[in-house]
């Protein structure tokens, strides 16, 4: 069985190739292919050839492998792993050509399920910046090779914090309604459009904290390994694991202080 750190390699390549791809898609110009969840939850040509691409090498170099994919649905494992990718995250800046969006491809062991997943390897990779966020389990967070930490622990009135918001109209809503009670609390907040990329902002000690309610298992795979092995705490509503329903990050201690000021109406009534 490959080891974390050649799991890691084989992804690393992948994500540089998969992100060479979609930059040259970019600018080549980019159309929307269509529409998901929502009219604004978009996909690209690009989106769909992205992973192709990545679903194809993986056929071909580990074919006992599983995958979930966000544009083409999940394969069966029967070695135990399964590649959980995001061919491109933060699609509506790639769609508007702001160059926040990577490509996220990470290894987990087990069902790829995020409340029982372990994450072996992850790949969070930045074309337009040249940002290559990795890690493996137990071996540290790194970018672009040079290792990473997250934010020492600080005040909720001293904390940057990302976030996004979800691509239902009732769920944005309620996101919006939580920023209004959080903003006069905390130094600021950052709405970047890539939760990959902000789960690795808090890796690289960019952001003291992130949350965000609705992610899909690709969009937190590979981030929310980087940020845990940077130090990170990575975490859902009420001790679970980081699901659909929350994802926090950050200083465990920024975290404790957050978690009890994203309680959702659901868990208050
Ligand atoms: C989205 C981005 C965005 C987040 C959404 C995600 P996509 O992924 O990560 O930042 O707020 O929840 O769905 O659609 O660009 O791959
Ligand atoms: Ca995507």
């Amino acid at each position: 069985m490959a080891s974390a750190s050649e799991l890691l390699e084989f992804a690393t390549a992948l994500a540089r190739e998969a992100g060479a791809l979609a930059a040259k898609r970019r600018r080549e110009g980019v159309s929307i292919a269509g529409s998901k969840s929502s009219l604004v939850d978009i996909v690209t040509l690009a989106d769909q050839e992205v992973e192709r691409l990545v679903r194809a090498r993986l056929a071909a170099e580990r074919p006992g492998d599983g995958f979930l994919g966000e544009e083409s649905g999940a394969g069966l494992s029967e070695s135990g792993l399964t590649w959980v990718v995001d061919p491109i995250d933060g699609t509506v800046n790639y769609a508007y050509g702001l160059p926040n969006w990577a490509v996220s491809i990470a290894v987990v062991e087990g069902e790829p399920d995020p409340r029982t997943w372990r994450a072996i390897a992850g790949v969070v990779y930045s074309p337009l910046t040249d940002e290559l966020f990795s890690a493996a389990v137990g071996a540290g967070a790194t970018l672009n090779g040079s290792p990473i930490e997250a934010a020492p622990a600080v005040d909720l009135a001293g904390a940057l914090v990302g976030t996004g918001f979800g691509y239902l109209s009732e769920q944005r809503e309620s996101d919006a309604d939580l920023l209004r009670s959080l903003i006069a609390e905390v130094r600021d907040i950052r709405r970047f459009g890539a939760a990959s990329l902000d789960l690795c902002a808090v890796a690289a000690g960019r952001l003291n904290v992130y949350y965000e309610r609705g992610l899909n298992p690709w969009d937190h795979a590979a981030g929310g390994l980087i940020a845990t092995e940077a130090g990170a705490l990575v975490t859902g509503a009420n001790g679970k694991p980081a699901t659909e329903e929350l994802i926090v990050a950050g200083h465990p201690d920024v975290v404790a202080a957050m978690l009890p000021k994203l309680r959702t109406r659901r868990e208050t009534t």
